[in-house]
Formats: C-alpha cells, structure tokens, sequence
C-alpha cells in the first residue's frame, strides 16, 4: 500500500517537506489490533496524530478514544464521537477542562494523585476513574513512566480517597513507554495490576477495568516484537494472572495505528563536510522542530533512504534547517545515504505517521508547520 503513497509522492506538486498518511493503512492496523485483542476496547490515542480525516476513519470502525487534553476531546465530539466513548487520559488537567469535558458528557478521567481526585470530585462529581501505576518502561525507546503514575503501594489509598469523594473507582492503568521492544513488560505491569486488583478487592473496591495503554511499535530502525506475539503474549499474562476474573480491557494504542502508515519527503537543502569529521553533513528541511521532535537523545531511528538516488553510499550526519545546535538528528547512529546526494534531491522518512506532524513548531525561525496530506 506504500505504493499509493509513492504515486501520490511522484507529482510534482507536493511541496517539500510533507508527510502523507494512507488511511488505508490507519484502518488496516486498527483491524489487525482489534482482531489480535478481541476481548479489548481500543482507545485510539490521539496524540499520536490528531488529523481530523484520521478521528473520522475511525469513529465509524467503533474505535474509542483516548484525548490528552480537552481540545483533543472538542475535535472529538466535533466529528461526531459519543463523549461516552472518550476517555480523558492525561492524569494532569486543569479543572476547567474537567468541568467542560464532563458538561460535554465525559465520564471516564485518569488520575495519579489525589489532587486531581478533588479536581475531578468537584469539577465532574460522580465520574469514573482509573488510577495509572509507574511500570518498568525498560526496553521502550520512548519510556514515560518518571512524569507519570502512582508507586503500587500508593494505588489503594487513593482509589479509597476517590470512593470517600463520591467518585466511582473503576480501574486500573499503566503503560510500559511508547515503541517498546520487549513484550515482557506487559507481562509483569499485567502482573502488578492483578495483585492491585486483589488488594482493592479485599478492601471493598471492585475494580473492573484494566487500561493497558499503548506501547505497540512501527517499523523503525531496530527489531520489534511482531504484533502477533505482542498480542497473544498480553491475552496469555491476562489469563495467567486474572484467572476467570479478567477485567474489562482497554489499549490505548497510538503509535501502533498511524506510524507505518505515513512517510515525510524532505528536500536536501545542503552538503558539506567539516575538516574534524570524515562523514558528510546532510542537511534537510525538515527537522527536530519541524516535527521529528522524538529523534531528541536519538530515540526514535527512522528508516530513511534515498529513492530517486543509487550508486555507493557513505556514512553521513543528518541535520534540521534551523539556526538552532541542537536541531542534528542522526550523529550518533549509523547512517549511510548514497555520494550522489546533492542539494535539491529529495529523501524520504517511513514509518512517520506518528508523533510527527502536531509536534511541528508553529513558526520557529519562520517555518511553517509541516504539510500534511492524509490519502
Ligand atoms: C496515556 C497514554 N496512552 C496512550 C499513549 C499512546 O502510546 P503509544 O503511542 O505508544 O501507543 C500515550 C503516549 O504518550 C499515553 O501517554
């Protein structure tokens, strides 16, 4: 199906940089997701990429839907999407959020601290909650367990603490960090949820839900578990750990859906190399602040390659447009593009259909957000 991007790429009028998505592809992987977790509720996470043609293809596959801010919730309800199916998933909101999230029919909040209980008491009395738990993001090349989550031993007190507010605590939920390559992760966090599950059980709170986040990987440099095995390996912990008591499901897979279904085409805006260093500086117009914020610290390695260019090829530095030192993204890693290379030839970045496009600055040094074609 790349290839319908590769058509669409080969006119001539698609400005440099863009990312184009095949929502053929957004929809296949939701497909896939869905048939390999059939006892789970997918909860798109739309941070992952907010465009409205993508919340569109979606809505109508009954995919459901995790928004990390309110604005997220507003383009939600905007395409049509029953506020029952929402979730607001970040655990910090202003209260103002929650009150209008809740006013617009929102029910279901995440929380890892007791202020944002009193927030959500006050601001959405009576709603449902999931406190989410820090789990060992060991593994994932964009971890994100330090901002957010309660330690385990802090878990019963504060789902008493939401009780005592007249909230309903009705789950649980972690994440094991975002493009994580080992599926064992899953398996202890699953773990970990099934003993909470137990304490609060015994201590007068029935939990019902499990959120087991997102995490599920693109095709970027590096190997990756197969998404078969990542599946049956989170069906097996449930059942391991659960027993017959398994809880409601939910995944709130992001990049999974929409990474591998776009590709960005960068213009090569200049060669050149440096007496201290051997390999070629590659410069090129899109960089870390024109949406490819997550090669920071080389985190993510995207697949780039040179299409319309062959020949040998040599190690190379790539880096961003900007005026800015840190805007390198490729000096660490190992990249090698063809000598041919020179200024105006286009390359292209796959598996970018994710975390891409709504990171791109507004307007830093004068760029334009990254143009984006969704086919
Ligand atoms: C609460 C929450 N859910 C889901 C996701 C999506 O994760 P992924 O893109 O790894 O599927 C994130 C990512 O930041 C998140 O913070």
């Amino acid at each position: 199906m790349i290839k319908k991007i590769d058509k669409f790429l080969k006119k001539d009028t698609v400005p440099s940089p863009c990312l184009v998505v095949d929502l053929e592809i957004v929809v296949e992987n939701f497909q896939i997701l869905s048939s390999l977790l059939p006892e789970t509720q997918i909860y798109y996470a739309i941070k992952a990429n907010p465009a409205r043609a993508i919340l569109q293809k979606l809505w109508p596959l009954k995919s459901r839907f995790d928004a990390a801010s309110i604005y997220e919730i507003r383009e939600c309800l905007s395409v049509g999407v029953d506020p029952m199916s929402i979730a607001f998933g970040n655990t910090i909101k202003k209260r103002q959020a929650i009150r209008e999230a809740y006013l617009s029919g929102v029910r279901l909040f995440a929380i890892d601290s007791s202020n944002e209980v009193e927030k959500i008491s006050k601001a959405a009395p009576g709603s449902s909650i999931y406190c989410r738990f820090q789990t060992n993001c060991f593994g994932a090349d964009w971890p994100l367990s330090n901002k957010f989550g309660v330690q385990p031993s802090e878990v019963l007190e504060i789902l008493r603490y939401a009780k005592s507010l007249g909230l309903a605590p009705v789950g649980l939920s972690f994440h094991v960090g975002s493009q994580q390559r080992n599926n064992i992760r899953w398996d202890e966090a699953i773990a970990q949820a099934a003993r909470l599950f137990k304490l609060a059980q015994t201590n007068g709170i029935n939990l019902e839900i499990l959120n087991i986040g997102g995490g599920f990987t693109s095709n970027y440099r590096g190997r990756i578990p197969s998404i078969q095995d990542t599946c049956e390996g989170i069906n097996k912990s449930v059942r391991r750990h659960f027993g017959h008591s398994s809880p409601q499901l939910i995944a709130e897979p992001g990049r999974y859906i929409v990474g591998d279904a776009g590709i960005i085409e960068t213009e090569v805006i200049s060669v050149s190399t440096k007496a201290n260093d051997l390999r070629r500086w590659i410069y090129i117009d899109i960089g870390k602040f024109g949406g490819l914020i997550e090669t920071l610290g080389e985190a993510i390695r995207y697949r780039i390659d040179a299409p319309y260019n062959d020949g040998p090829s040599g190690p190379v530095i790539l880096a961003g447009p900007t005026c800015d030192d840190m805007d390198v993204l490729y000096q660490s890693a190992i990249y090698e593009l063809p000598l041919s290379i020179v200024e105006g030839d286009r390359l292209r970045i796959y598996s970018a259909g994710a975390y891409t496009a709504s990171y791109s600055a507004v307007n830093f040094n004068g760029f334009p957000p990254l143009s984006e074609y969704y086919i």
